[in-house]
């Protein structure tokens, strides 16, 4: 098997993490990564905004879980986001985004570092408490998230997911 099948079948949804901080040299990679994936028409309208330090993250969970109404919201505690965005009116930008997400859960998992996909800005994006903060970020306010990659190292006490293999696959010749 090669490497990219490894990184590709051993990739799991992780959701605990470490403290450690993921090297900025590899967000840049995971960015690169990102910025290499497909785009319909080759669109490119996307950003990629990289979130590394844990009161930026926490300002972010905070205002989801009030957008929310859930408490103690934190997306598992990630040491890093990259938050891909998209022009509102670009019709393939859920796609794109898509396929950025999954290069850089790829391409995190051949450095060793764990992902999950974080939805919960799908449609709150406008919400008065969650677009201030895009802001800050600078995410432009014509942009829409439509999924988050949370990073970091696994923790270690936390089981491995177990696979539910779905889906028929059929060969016509
Ligand atoms: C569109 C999409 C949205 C997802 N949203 C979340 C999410 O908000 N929180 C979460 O923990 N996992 C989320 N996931 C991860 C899935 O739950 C996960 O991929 C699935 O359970 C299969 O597990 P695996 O990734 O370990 O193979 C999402 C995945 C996709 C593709």
């Amino acid at each position: 098997m090669n490497e990219v099948m490894n990184a590709i079948l051993s990739r799991r949804s992780i959701r605990k993490y470490t403290d450690k901080p993921v090297p900025e040299e590899i967000l840049g990679e995971l960015v690169d990564a990102a910025l290499h994936a497909p785009s319909g028409m080759c669109g490119k309208t996307w950003n990629f905004t990289v979130v590394c330090g844990k009161d930026a993250i926490k300002k972010l969970c905070t205002a989801i879980s009030e957008a929310l109404g859930r408490s103690g919201y934190d997306m598992y505690g990630p040491a890093a986001l990259i938050i891909p965005s998209n022009l509102k009116e670009n019709r393939f930008g859920k796609e794109d985004n898509a396929c950025a997400l999954q290069n850089i859960f790829i391409a995190a998992q051949s450095y060793g570092v764990s992902s999950v996909w974080i939805n919960q800005l799908q449609g709150i994006c406008d919400s008065p408490v969650i677009r201030p903060v895009l802001r800050e970020f600078g995410i432009p306010d014509d942009h829409v998230v439509y999924g988050i990659a949370a990073l970091g190292y696994a923790d270690p006490s936390q089981p491995a997911p177990v696979y539910k293999n779905a889906g028929k696959v059929r060969y016509v010749r």
